[in-house]
């Protein structure tokens, strides 16, 4: 779905699909350097980092894993509960694991410093966060992000992966969505 598509329901496009893969190319270069010899493991976070996941992914060039977690925080609203349910596990062991985690966006930071310290506690050699969007003036907790994509406003966004009450996953681009819509 492309944002003209679906024009009345967005307010403004926030980053393009070509933003987006450039910036994971570069990501992708870096990553391969800083974890040249060893081998990755990337965490997605259901269900909006699929998108994130499937394109970062195939840009890496190394052999690697990918592994899934469902984590709650949101229901279908738009404001963070900070309680942090896991709705699905990993199938991996992470005992000396070198694990990126791979999440669509970084809000109050509460969802990623809690799912941070649960994998570290789990035996991992490492454990290190690649986000695509952070919004910095939402920040309740600092999370040390290595790989980060955009800053964007405070504001509630769709697309790439990112939904509200399910839908708009399949937005091309990153977006704000419409007050209208959800108010
Ligand atoms: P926290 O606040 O814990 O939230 O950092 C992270 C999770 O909240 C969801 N989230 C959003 N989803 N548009 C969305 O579609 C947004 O603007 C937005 N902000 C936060 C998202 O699931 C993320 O993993
Ligand atoms: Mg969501």
């Amino acid at each position: 779905m492309h944002a003209s598509d679906i024009e009345g329901d967005l307010t403004e496009v926030l980053v393009t699909e070509s933003e987006i893969h450039a910036k994971l190319a570069e990501l992708a270069r870096r990553i391969e350097a800083d974890y040249e010899g060893r081998d990755l493991l990337l965490v997605g976070v259901l269900k909006g980092a699929v998108m994130v996941m499937a394109d970062l992914a195939r840009e890496l060039r190394p052999h690697l894993n990918m592994d899934w977690m469902a984590v709650s925080s949101y229901g279908a609203g738009t404001q963070s509960s900070g309680v942090v349910k896991i709705l699905k596990d990993l199938d991996t062991d992470l005992t000396g694991r070198d694990v990126l985690i791979v999440e669509d966006i970084i809000d109050s930071g509460l969802t990623l410093s809690w799912l941070l310290e649960n994998l570290r506690s789990r035996g991992a050699a490492s454990v290190e966060v690649c986000a695509l969007l952070r919004k910095p003036d939402a920040a309740k907790v600092e999370v040390d992000v290595r790989y980060l994509g955009f800053d964007i406003p405070n504001q509630f966004v769709v697309g790439y992966g990112l939904d509200y009450a399910e839908r708009y996953r399949n937005l091309r681009d990153v977006a704000i969505l419409a007050p209208h819509v959800y108010s």
